[in-house]
């Protein structure tokens, strides 16, 4: 398996396994199918309330804890310092872990008075108590980023941010690697919205291979680091198998062409939606 090596020496494997809008009690089941299929970089966050079903599915799985890598993401609610600090302790006990390999801030809330480089300084003190091997930032914009990369110790290792054929993200992907910090494409299939495209759809045919092994295709050649949500073994199964499709030049040109600069998640620079609930 491809793995990528992040500004702090460590190394990600390039494909993974998302766990948003997996119920808790489904997350072992689709967890523990993803490592049986290969996969070994999990994807999920405190917002996902799923990080227990992530940690009985590793704890069953036989495998080392080298060879498996974990992210999780800080809940919106826990941007104050205190908390950040105190909520990767319940991160790590609901996952049954001593450390995740990465953690990362989830959304900047630009709009909200707790400002995300206070919570990016207690991200530092976390990865200097060697409970997160590393940290990141998610749907960071390029002025988010050099706010941070002005005022830190650490550059965040990688930009969580959203990606697909309808949202290419060739600027703000050209800051991360400026910075050195490498890309991951969240909701990298569109959330399927990009599975009727004409354009994808012929290449598929071409090829033989589904629409989704397609698209996975093409942000693997781009480099950046996916991690699909799926809701069955034979799909789990699908995805990972898009690892050994390589696209040839005027396929990778057509699917760059569908950028359409459309978003199916929030505007992260707007997004200000912080939970209620104690998670
Ligand atoms: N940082 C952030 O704010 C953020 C935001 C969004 C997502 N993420 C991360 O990115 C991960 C992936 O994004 P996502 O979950 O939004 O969506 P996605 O991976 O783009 O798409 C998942 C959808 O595609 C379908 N699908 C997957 N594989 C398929 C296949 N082989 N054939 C047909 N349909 C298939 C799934 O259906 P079924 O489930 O029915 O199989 C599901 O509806 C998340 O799980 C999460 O870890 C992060």
């Amino acid at each position: 398996m491809t793995t990528i090596t992040l500004n702090d020496g460590t190394s990600i494997p390039q494909f993974g396994f998302g766990t948003w809008q997996i119920p808790d009690a489904e997350a072992t089941p689709r967890v523990a199918e993803a490592f049986e299929a290969g996969y070994r970089h999990i994807d999920t966050a405190q917002m996902y309330g799923n990080e227990s079903g992530v940690g009985r599915a590793i704890a069953t799985s036989g495998l080392a804890r080298e060879d498996i890598y974990i992210t999780t993401k800080l809940n919106n609610n826990n941007h104050a310092p205190d908390r950040a600090i105190a909520s990767i302790d319940d991160s790590l006990e609901r996952l049954g872990l001593d450390y995740v390999d990465l953690f990362l801030i989830h959304w900047p809330l630009p709009m909200i008075d707790i400002d995300y480089v206070d919570t990016w300084h207690a991200l530092e003190e976390i990865r200097g108590t060697g409970k997160a091997r590393s940290i990141g930032v998610s749907s960071f914009t390029e002025e988010n980023l050099r706010r941070v990369v002005a005022s830190a110790s650490i550059v965040p290792v990688v930009n969580q941010i959203e990606v697909h054929p309808y949202l290419s993200q060739t600027a703000l992907r050209s800051v991360d690697a400026d910075l050195g910090i490498a890309t991951e494409a969240w909701s990298p299939l569109a959330q399927g919205q990009v599975f009727d495209d004409p354009a994808l759809a012929a290449i598929a045919e071409r090829l033989d291979r589904p629409v989704s092994a397609v698209v996975l295709a093409w942000h693997l050649h781009r480099g950046d680091i996916v991690f699909p949500k799926a809701s069955s073994a034979a799909r789990i199964r699908e995805n990972f198998a898009a690892q050994d499709l390589k696209l040839g030049a005027d396929d990778i040109a057509a699917i760059d062409a569908l950028d359409q600069g459309r978003r199916i998640g929030p505007d992260p620079a707007t997004f200000d939606w912080v939970p209620n609930e104690e998670v």
